[in-house]
Formats: C-alpha cells, structure tokens, sequence
C-alpha cells in the first residue's frame, strides 16, 4: 500500500510537470484528486488495510492530498498568468514619436532673404549697436537741430544725447568712417521709434540698411539694384514706381512702391486705395555726410536705401496686422 502511495505522488508531480496547458492541468486534477480520481481510490483502499497500519496510513494519504492540491494550485496560477495576453505589445517597427520641430520667424527668413540676394550682388553685411548717440543716428547724418525725430516725442532716449537708434542709418557713419571707398555694404538691425503701436507700425522692429560708396556712383545704379532686388524678392512680375522723397543724408531722395500685393493695383483697405505699397526709402548720398565722415564729396559719390523688415514681411506673405508677428502664437508662426 505504502509503495502504491509513493508511485502515485511520482506519476502525478510528473503529469503536472508535463502539464502545459489549462486543459492538461484539468485532465491531470480529474485523473488524480477528483472525487473518482486515484487519490480518492487510495482512501478507499485504506479500508482494507490491517486495523494497526491505517492511521500511519491515514497521515501519509492526507499529506499525499495536501501535497497534490498545492502542486495543483500552484501549477494553476503559473498557467492561468501565461495564459493572459500581454499587456501591450510592443511593435518593434512603429516610428518614434517625433518631436515638434521649430521653424524660422518670418522676419527672421525675410531677413536672410535679403541678405542673400545683397550678398550674391557682391555687399558685405555689417553691423552697429542699437545705442547710439545722436552724432551717430542725427548729427552726422544731417539732420538739423530742430529736425522733430530729435525730439523726446518720437525718439526713445536713454540719457542725454544717448538713445535708441531710430534707423540703421548711424551705421553707414560707422562703416565709412572705419573703411576708405569703395564701399559696399548692407546693415541689418533693431530699430526703435516712440511711438503708438497699431497695425502698421511697432515700437521695435527691424531694418536693413543698404550703402554703395564709390566713383562715378550714379541714380540710374541705384535704380538698377533696387529694381534687381525686388524681381528677385517679390517675383520679377511685380510693376514698381520711384516717388521723390526727402531724407536729410540723401539727396535726391526717392521711395520705392510696388504694386499692392492684395489688390494688384485696384485699390483696396491695405494700400490705403492707391494701388501701391511703399516699400524702401533711398536716395544719393547727402555730400554733408560725406564731410562727416572725411571722404571727398568731389570725388566719391554713393547712393543708400532702408527698409523695414516686418513691413517686408507683411507685404510678401499677405498679413495684415504687424503685431501679429511678435505676439508668438504657434498657430501663426508654424504656417513660415
Ligand atoms: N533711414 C530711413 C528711414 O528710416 C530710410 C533710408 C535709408 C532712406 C537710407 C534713404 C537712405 O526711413
């Protein structure tokens, strides 16, 4: 009896071993500890055991059915967690998640537009600083004393006869003044005026500043470059006009429009009906500025031209409030 006992508990560890599915582990729990199974025939055999071996043999069986149940029900929990699907599987050939890639500032790539198509016609790129003092952005540029952009009204100073630069102009003093002609360069920057912000102008902005110094330096090369530069920034279609204008450190003066890009010269709310934008101011170099800077007006002749950055802006990508350039909503600056 005993030796049937311990076959029992070797064939049934090693069925459980064996045992791979929930369904064999099923067969194995009917075979051996259901009601039926051999276990319970074992108990029945005690019966018939000698009146003096049976409680020994007691013991051993209820071990046998204490040993087999917790095999069973360790095996169980082993195959029902297998059994579960994984909780998510990992698909090695999904693409990663990319993450959001910034673009450039509208004014930013207007910016380096100009500068290209400046470069590739032979300028330098200079720079100045943004403080100036009133020599640098009035004085040597001619303005006169009682000119208002001197003014605390319309210029933000900083102390007395120290301010923000209202132009890129204070640079071509700088330029000339470190460099013998021939000169020819262009001068990006910030630029500051004191006044009320609103659709069409901004309190800090940008400017480039364009400066072309040398002998025999004539309108018509001015008009040449400027009339190159356009075709190739707003698309060689465009129709243009020179307007005479007034600068102090330019004579003559002249401001470049191009047809209004919104209406193609109709008429319409931007260009306020008359079918063109403004787009530079130019002109010859003012020979007082000349004197400023110690070249000789007899000799050397150059023309200059500005313009505003954000305004360019505005004009090649159809916006019609500038502010909306700096107030850096994503929905706005994702669309560059
Ligand atoms: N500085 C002028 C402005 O701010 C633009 C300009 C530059 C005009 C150079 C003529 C020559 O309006």
């Amino acid at each position: 009896m005993l030796e049937k006992v311990v076959h029992t508990k070797q064939a049934f560890t090693e069925e459980l071993q064996k045992a791979a599915t929930l369904q064999d582990l099923e067969q194995t729990r009917i075979k051996y500890l259901a009601r039926s199974g051999e276990i319970a025939a074992l108990f029945e055999g005690m019966k018939s055991a000698a009146p003096a071996e049976k409680p020994a043999l007691g013991k051993t069986l209820n071990e046998l059915r204490q040993y087999a149940q917790a095999q069973f029900d360790e095996k169980k929990l082993l195959l029902e967690q297998s059994a579960k699907p994984k909780e998510v599987p990992f698909d090695l050939t999904l693409p990663g998640r990319s993450k959001p890639i910034g673009t450039k500032h509208p004014v930013t790539q207007v910016m380096e537009e100009i500068k290209r198509i400046f470069r590739s016609m032979g300028f330098s790129v200079e720079n100045g600083p943004e403080i100036e003092s009133d020599y640098y952005n009035f004085e040597a540029l001619n303005f006169a004393p009682d000119h208002p952009a001197r003014d605390m009204q319309d210029t933000i100073f900083i102390a007395d006869k120290i301010l923000l630069r209202t132009h890129t102009s204070p640079v071509q003093i700088r330029v000339m003044e470190k460099q013998k002609p021939p000169v020819r360069a262009i001068m990006p920057g910030w630029a500051y005026r004191n006044e009320a912000v609103s659709a069409r102008s901004l309190v800090a902005f940008h400017q480039i500043e364009g400066l072309y110094v040398d002998e025999g330096v004539t309108f018509s090369e001015l008009k040449g470059t400027l009339v190159a530069f356009a075709k190739q920034f707003y698309g060689s279609s465009i129709k243009y006009r020179f307007r005479p204008s007034f600068f102090p450190f330019t004579e003559p003066s002249a401001e470049m429009d191009i047809t209004c890009y919104l209406c193609n010269g109709k008429g319409c709310r931007i260009c306020k009906h008359s079918g063109w934008l403004e787009v530079l101011g130019s002109g010859m170099v003012h020979p007082h500025v000349f004197q400023a800077v110690g070249y000789d007006a007899e000799k050397y002749t150059g023309y200059a031209f500005g313009m505003g950055i954000e305004r360019t802006a505005l004009l090649r990508y159809g916006i019609d409030d500038i502010r909306i350039l700096y107030e850096n909503d994503v929905r706005f600056l994702k669309q560059f």
